[in-house]
């Protein structure tokens, strides 16, 4: 345990967030989606959010975050030819975890109700940290709820998108993830409300959530918007963006400008880091192991 700690030492002193010569794309935006209550709509919103940024002409890969419960993969009908497990037995090479799903998506897949050896996480992180810096974004399906490796994995993102629904139980949820990223320093957060019936629905969360935010942390995060219900969408998470746009309607139309709004700006407005997830996760456990 104790040389796994140096591992990770090394990593964070040997590799710097200076660009050096060679690096095209050393400042990867990293977003984290995340919720305080599951089957909010993380999953499909993390593969929808990557193809529309794709067809803007941004590389995105996707991490399976969600460790305990990895579906994306499940998701999308792919059957991984090496999985994070695997990897970390030296069965297979980084090059064998990440998979094509269109044109500028790639994925890593995360091991579906398998617990990760931490033996060798220094190794795949640093193997992370140099695969990620050819991509524009890095979106993490980061899973559910405060568990301690959930928050983690939030507080490395340099962005975070909160994902909540109209559902009463979703709002109480919502707002104590709220208050746990703020406390530990995350306050990136952009706040998404799935599954909203109408406009006038989305605005009555908002504010609901926002009072509470208001009274009990004094701390909003920055609303960015809605999506609508949409009982196409399991059926079509597999199709191009383009097929998508002329059957899921009012649904992609959001979607398009959900990430209009993240890739013209920075999509929340406290000042995020750019420093790479995959080094700032090292950084996080360094120690801890
Ligand atoms: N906007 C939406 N309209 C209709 N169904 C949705 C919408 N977003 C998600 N769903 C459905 O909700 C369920 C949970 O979605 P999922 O992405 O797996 O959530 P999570 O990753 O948060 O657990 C899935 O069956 C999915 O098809
Ligand atoms: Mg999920």
């Amino acid at each position: 345990m104790s040389d796994q700690a140096q591992n990770l030492r090394n990593i964070v002193q040997n590799t710097t967030a200076t660009p050096k010569i060679g690096d095209e794309n050393p400042k990867v935006r990293s977003i984290a989606v995340v919720s305080g209550k599951g089957g909010v709509g993380k999953s499909n919103i993390t593969i929808f959010l990557a193809k529309s940024l794709a067809t803007r002409g941004k590389k995105v890969l996707i991490f399976d975050g969600d460790l305990g419960l990895a579906n994306l993969h499940i998701l999308l009908g792919i059957l991984p030819k090496g999985t994070l497990t695997q990897y970390m037995k030296n069965e297979c090479r980084v090059e064998n975890i990440i998979h094509k799903i269109q044109e500028n998506v790639d994925l890593i897949p995360g091991g579906s109700g398998e617990i990760l050896p931490s033996s060798d996480l220094s190794k795949l992180l640093a193997d992370l940290i140099n695969v990620s810096r050819n991509y524009d974004y890095l979106i993490i399906d980061g899973g559910a709820g405060i568990a301690e490796n959930t928050i983690r994995l939030s507080i490395c993102a340099g962005e975070i998108l909160l994902i909540m629904t109209p559902d009463p139980t979703s709002l109480a949820d919502a707002y104590a993830t709220i208050k746990v990223l703020s406390s530990r320093g995350q306050k990136n957060i952009s706040l998404l409300i799935n599954m909203a019936q109408s406009p006038q629905e989305a605005e009555n969360v908002k504010n609901k959530l926002f009072a509470l935010c208001q009274n009990f942390i004094k701390f909003t995060p920055n609303f960015i918007g809605f999506l609508p219900q949409s009982e196409k969408l399991a059926s079509l998470i597999r199709e191009d963006i383009g097929v998508l746009s002329k059957k899921l309607g009012n649904f992609s139309l959001k979607i398009n400008t959900l990430a209009a709004k993240i890739d013209g700006e920075n999509i929340a407005e406290n000042g995020r880091t750019t420093q790479n997830f995959f080094l700032k996760f090292a950084q996080t456990i360094g120690g801890k192991l």
